[in-house]
This record gives C-alpha cells, sequence and structure tokens, in this order.
C-alpha cells in the first residue's frame, strides 16, 4: 500500500512504466482526481500484467483503475478466430487501439492451422483497411491455438462446445493463471429451431470451469451478440446489451472494459458463473426468434 500526492500521480503518468488504462469515476468528477491524495490498495502480484486496483480521493469518492505494469499492450488470443463470432470478436478488439478509451491490446488468432491462422490474420487487417480504418497501431497475428494460447493474457474461446473440451485439454499448459472467456452456446438443431443443450454441469461455462486449471480464471460473456453484429464495424447499428459472468471478480471487471469499448455493447455484470446457463440459454432463443420472424442479427436490451 502506498501513499502519493497529486504531483506524483502525475509524474507516474508521464513514465511509461505504468499504462493506465481505464479510470472509471462513481463520482463522475475525473477532475477532482487531481490534487487529492490517494491510497492506492491492492498493489501488485509480480507475476500478473495487470492489476484492478482501488484508488480512494478524498473522503467520499472512489476510483477505479485497471493499469498495466509495463507498457506493453494486453495479448488477447482468439482461439477458433478464423471462425465467424471469431472474426467479429478481433476487429472490435482491434477498433480499441484507435480509441482514447478502452483497453489497448494485440490480438494473435488461434487456428488448428497456423496457415488459417495467417490467413485471418491478414484478413481482418485488410477489412479494417477497407473501411478507411488507421492499422498502423494495431497488431493481429496468427498462430496454432496452442502458441497464440501461450503468448496471450486473455483467451476467447470462439469455438463450439463439442470441440472446447478436447481443445482445453490439448491447451492446458499455456492457461494456467490467465482469464478465459467463453461465448460458447451448447446447443443442437432439432427440426428447424434450436435448442439449448447444456451439458452435466449445468452450463458450457461450468464444464469450462470444471476443466481448466484451478489458477485460471473463467469469464462466461458475449453469447447474445451475434457475429453478424460484431462484424458491422462500419454502420454499428443498434446498442446490445451484453451480459458477463465470473466467480473471479477482477477478471469480470476487465472482461467488462474490454467490452465496454467494443462500439456496439453495453456490459451488465451477470453474477457468478453459475448464472451462465441463463446467458447460454438466451441465444437460441434469438437465433429462433430471428428465424420465426423474418429478422436478423437479434440482441437483447433490458429496460
Ligand atoms: N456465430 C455467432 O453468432 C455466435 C454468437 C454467440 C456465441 N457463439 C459461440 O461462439 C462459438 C463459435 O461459433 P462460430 O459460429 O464462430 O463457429 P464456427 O465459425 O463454426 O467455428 C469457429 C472455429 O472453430 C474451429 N474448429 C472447428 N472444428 C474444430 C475442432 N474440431 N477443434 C478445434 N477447433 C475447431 C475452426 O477454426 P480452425 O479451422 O481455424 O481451427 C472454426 O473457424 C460457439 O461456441 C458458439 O456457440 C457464436
Amino acid at each position: 500500500m502506498e501513499i502519493i500526492d497529486g504531483d506524483k500521480e502525475r509524474k507516474m503518468k508521464s513514465t511509461r512504466n505504468f499504462n493506465f488504462l481505464i479510470f472509471k469515476t462513481y463520482s463522475n468528477n475525473l477532475q477532482k482526481f487531481r490534487g487529492f491524495n490517494i491510497k492506492y490498495s491492492n498493489l501488485l502480484s509480480k507475476d500478473r500484467s495487470y492489476i484492478n486496483s482501488s484508488i480512494y480521493v478524498g473522503r467520499h469518492s472512489k476510483l477505479e483503475v485497471l493499469f498495466k505494469l509495463n507498457p506493453e499492450k494486453l495479448k488477447i488470443a482468439v482461439l477458433g478466430g478464423t471462425g465467424n463470432i471469431g472474426e467479429g470478436m478481433v476487429l472490435r478488439l482491434a477498433l480499441q487501439n484507435l480509441m482514447t478509451e478502452g483497453v489497448k491490446n494485440e490480438i494473435i488468432i488461434g487456428s488448428r492451422s497456423r496457415e488459417s491462422a495467417d490467413e485471418a490474420a491478414k484478413a481482418a487487417l485488410s477489412e479494417l483497411e477497407n473501411c478507411g480504418f488507421d492499422t498502423s497501431s494495431i497488431t493481429i497475428t496468427g498462430n496454432t491455438n496452442l502458441e497464440a494460447a501461450r503468448a496471450a493474457e486473455i483467451i476467447i474461446l470462439t469455438i463450439r462446445f463439442d470441440h472446447v473440451l478436447p481443445l482445453l485439454d490439448e491447451i492446458g499448459e499455456a492457461i494456467e493463471d490467465k482469464i478465459i472467456v467463453t461465448p460458447v452456446v451448447p446447443m443442437v438443431k432439432e427440426g428447424d429451431l434450436f435448442v439449448y443443450k447444456p451439458p452435466a454441469e449445468g452450463s458450457a461455462a461450468l464444464a469450462i470451469q470444471k476443466k481448466v486449471p484451478a489458477s485460471t480464471k473463467v469469464v462466461a460473456a458475449f453469447h447474445n451478440i451475434s457475429a453478424g453484429k460484431l462484424k458491422d464495424i462500419v454502420k454499428c447499428k443498434a446498442v446490445h446489451h451484453a451480459l458477463v459472468c465470473s466467480d473471479d471478480a477482477e477478471a469480470k471487471k476487465l472482461i467488462v472494459e474490454l467490452t465496454r469499448h467494443m462500439g456496439c455493447l453495453t456490459p451488465l455484470d451477470g453474477g457468478p458463473l453459475r448464472q451462465a446457463n441463463t446467458m447460454e440459454s438466451l441465444t437460441p432463443l434469438l437465433i429462433n426468434l430471428a428465424k420465426l420472424n423474418g429478422l436478423k442479427d437479434l440482441g437483447i436490451n433490458f429496460s
């Protein structure tokens, strides 16, 4: 724990050792931040590249800050990033590097085939350029799922449920101490419609949690967001709610902040991981509603 004053805080922000990513103020008054005494709590474990720390400003205001200890970008692997939702996820994460706010990142697309991953990385960069974005500050590379997971701090599983558990067996050693994000929805087609078919654990998220090392933090998110919506980076029509569940508060906050700056999503804390089955089960409903009513890329909004 450390007490620093406003002047010192400004000095810290200007050094390259601390790359502040996100400030969120409950008092909605960031200006008050400067000049107050600040108390950092929960300062850092050395083996982690980011922390979530609470900062108390004066007596009443509370700021939360997520920051990195080093100037490197947060490395995010999108396994199965060659696929439908993976493609949209990669584009949305890449765009965060062009925004003043948002978690700056480097994206590694994972695939069973290194060549497919490379091609998907090139295609994503071309798509961004074709849409008129400057890609000079964007890094997207491709690799095998295992190497992508090894290189990353956050690993997003954009893979169908049938293939996820075998893949986790293959990459087990690469995901220790890391954050795994699951948008995975176990569902089957019955006739023309989809039906939610959770595993015995109750949800894909809980089955994944059972499979990964104890040190891996599982976050369930993005189940109710259509790939089409994520890929529509130019028009970006409606803004939908994205529910985020986890038993790890820090990991959940980080994914909430990633989601907040995707351009078309408003994150909502969905509670602990055992709530993920509710989120997962909404996806076949959305797909069926779209089909039955001639609609496209349906999402959810709570009001
Ligand atoms: N599509 C959506 O709108 C949407 C929305 C919400 C949630 N989700 C969830 O996101 C996940 C991915 O959905 P998707 O529609 O993007 O799937 P997808 O396009 O059918 O497949 C994604 C990737 O999975 C990889 N894959 C295929 N077979 C595999 C295997 N046997 N082992 C390992 N990897 C394999 C492939 O990558 P490589 O061939 O390059 O290895 C493929 O590109 C699913 O769990 C789904 O429930 C999807």
